[in-house]
């Protein structure tokens, strides 16, 4: 049985990987607008992956006997300067919830909630990967950019349209 605390946050988190999905789509549609549809594949796949997240809460929360309520989603921020920008924002953003997980693991462990710790567990794993991808494609194009920027973004363009999703 959850604590309506312990619930209440996992319901606060399924929303934050829907808003997380919501935030991927808008940079998808701006790196569709630039022409980097290999950028726009990734976001799209991420996106995608963001929306099984919020699943695995939804399912667990359900699990529990929780009547789950939708909330509003905020909107995402929708500003954006080139291809590396929305890769820098994405890490910024993963390292976030990162953080909102961790808080999700403190509440878990000060309600003595030991099943819900260890479902978490799977999202403290996922988490390090979330991080290290957005980081490594962020050293690529820094890499790929310094000789010339359009040559360089084409070949990541053509690396992110493989990503399958
Ligand atoms: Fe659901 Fe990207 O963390």
């Amino acid at each position: 049985m959850l604590s309506e605390k312990m619930a209440k946050g996992l319901s606060r988190q399924m929303n934050r990987e829907a808003f997380s999905a919501y935030l991927y789509m808008g940079m998808a549609s701006y790196a569709a607008s630039i022409g980097l549809s290999g950028f726009e594949n990734w976001f799209v796949a991420q996106a995608k992956e963001e929306l099984q997240h919020a699943k695995k809460f939804y399912d667990y929360l359900i699990k529990n006997g929780v009547r789950v309520i939708m909330e509003d989603i905020e909107k995402p921020p929708q500003e954006f300067s080139s291809g590396l920008d929305v890769f820098e924002k994405t890490f910024r953003h993963e390292k976030k919830v990162t953080s909102l997980i961790h808080d999700l693991v403190n509440l878990a462990k000060q309600e003595r909630d030991t099943q819900t710790e260890k479902f978490l567990g799977w999202f403290v794993s996922e988490q390090k990967e979330e991080e290290a991808t957005p980081a490594r494609i962020i050293e690529d194009i820094k890499k790929a950019i310094s000789g010339d920027e359009k040559s360089g973004y084409t070949a990541i363009d053509t690396e992110l349209s493989r990503r399958k999703g």
